[in-house]
Parts: structure tokens; C-alpha cells; sequence
């Protein structure tokens, strides 16, 4: 199948329910380019996104998918012009408002990935009422990364870790992938077993550096806001073609 054969790919079999990834990512891109075809602002294809954006987190739920991380805003996205920023956070604030009432009733985990001492202190306040509601609920996980940069989240577990050490409350030896992968935002969370990226992009772009170790990529041309729950599964299918060794050979 060709990387970006997302057609075919839409009929290509069924889900097989036995196999399903716990953790898939998703980097929603292509909104600006879904906008710009129409003649509309990229604010446009935002909007379009973030409600792609629920119906794919509630079509994994669905599923029996585990967790879903999406990359919502990079450390690098704030060199978008201010209007397009103020869209995306006014966007995420209206999806937060909107979580608070209905996460629980949803059971729908929803954490956050990334330095939010940027972001607006409004949404920073709802960051931790999610948290607060997000810690009597056990279910689907939602992984929002905002202002995230795999670098960042590498330097950070790094810094804290030789702190830790300075204050002699650990010795580099000790340190392990294990240990290490504590220090990092998605501690606790099992890596994601797929990442997709829509739009014809094949980059990671600052993605889950660490965890991406041994996850397995799929890419398409499919602009975010024309994603589906056909789209996800052709990925998944896709996924479930592969043969997965970790460094060791087929048994
Ligand atoms: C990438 O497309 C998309 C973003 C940088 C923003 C994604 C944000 C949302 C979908 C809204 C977030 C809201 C929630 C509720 C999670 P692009 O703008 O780079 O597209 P282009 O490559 O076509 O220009």
C-alpha cells in the first residue's frame, strides 16, 4: 500500500477488535491548508479541527483504545500570528468548559502534556479542574500535548532527575529507561503503539521523542478536518498488517 493511499486504504478489511493499539497519537495537522482550499482564514480549519478532535477521541473511547495523545500547540507554534494563537486557545478553552461538565458523565480522562506556566491563566486554572475531575474517573485517557516539544519534555525529565541527584536523592547510576520515562509528561502511560499523521507530512516534528522508540508510523493525505473514524481505521488496520519485532526476530 502506498504511503498515502488513504482511499484504498478506507476499505481495506475490518478492525480486528483482539489487537487493538492501547495508545494511539495523532499529530492534527493540515487545518490551514483545509481552510486556504476553501477560501476561508486557517482559523476556519481549526474549528473544523477541534471538533474532529472529539469525534476521533470518542470513536477511540468507542473502540476500547486506551489512551489518545494529540499534539494541540508546540512549543513552536507561537510564532503564528496572534489571532490564529488566540483561536486555538479560545478553542481549547471552549473544549475544556464543555470536558468539566461532561468528563465524568463521559468517563473521559483528560490530561495535559507540556509547559502550561505559558499558557493563559484561565486555562491553566481549568487544566486543574480537569485534573481534579480527571483523578476520580477510570476509563479512556485523553492526552491534550499543549505547548509541547519532546525536547522540552527530554531537557525537563533530564533537569529534574540531575536535581535529584545534587540533592543526593538519587545517584546517576541508578537511573534506567524506567526511571527516566517517570520524569517525562506521559509517566505512567504506556508508549504509543501508533502515531499517525495526516496531511502528507512525513516528519515527527518534536512528537513523543522518547516515546516514539518502537511505535509504528502511519501517514496519509488526509487534512485533519477531513479525518474520519474510517480514516483511524484504516490506520489501525494498516497497524495490525505489521509485524512488530522490537529489535528481535519473528518467532
Ligand atoms: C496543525 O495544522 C494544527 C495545529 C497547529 C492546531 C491544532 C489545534 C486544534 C485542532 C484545536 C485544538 C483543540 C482541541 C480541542 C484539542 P496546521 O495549522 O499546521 O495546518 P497546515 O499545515 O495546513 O498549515
Amino acid at each position: 500500500m502506498g504511503l498515502f493511499d488513504s482511499k484504498k486504504a478506507e476499505t481495506a478489511g475490518q478492525v480486528d477488535m483482539s489487537r487493538l493499539p492501547r495508545h494511539i497519537a495523532i499529530i492534527m495537522d493540515g487545518n490551514g491548508r483545509w481552510a486556504k482550499r476553501r477560501g476561508l482564514p486557517r482559523t476556519a480549519g481549526h474549528k473544523v479541527g477541534a471538533e474532529v478532535f472529539r469525534k476521533i477521541a470518542t470513536y477511540c473511547k468507542e473502540l476500547g483504545v486506551e489512551y489518545l495523545t494529540v499534539y494541540a500547540f508546540s512549543t513552536e507554534n507561537w510564532k503564528r500570528p496572534e489571532e490564529e494563537v488566540g483561536t486555538i486557545m479560545g478553542l481549547l478553552k471552549k473544549y475544556m468548559v464543555e470536558a468539566i461538565d461532561s468528563m465524568e458523565r463521559d468517563q473521559i480522562r483528560l490530561k495535559f502534556f507540556g509547559d502550561l506556566s505559558m499558557i493563559p491563566a484561565d486555562i491553566q486554572e481549568m487544566v486543574q479542574r480537569t485534573n481534579n475531575i480527571s483523578s476520580h474517573i477510570h476509563g479512556f485517557q485523553a492526552n491534550i500535548c499543549l505547548n509541547y516539544g519532546g525536547r522540552d519534555e527530554l531537557l525537563r525529565a533530564a533537569r529534574t532527575f540531575a536535581q535529584a541527584c545534587v540533592d543526593g536523592e538519587k545517584k546517576p547510576e541508578e537511573l534506567t529507561e524506567e526511571l527516566f520515562s517517570g520524569y517525562l509528561f506521559s509517566a505512567g502511560i504506556p508508549d504509543p503503539e501508533l502515531i499517525i499523521r495526516p496531511s502528507g507530512e512525513i516528519r515527527l516534528s518534536n512528537f513523543l521523542l522518547w516515546q516514539c522508540a518502537y511505535s509504528e508510523f502511519y501517514f496519509c493525505d488526509t487534512l485533519w478536518p477531513d479525518f474520519t473514524e474510517a480514516t483511524l481505521d484504516a490506520a489501525i488496520i494498516d497497524y495490525q498488517k505489521r509485524d512488530r519485532r522490537f529489535g528481535g526476530v519473528k518467532k
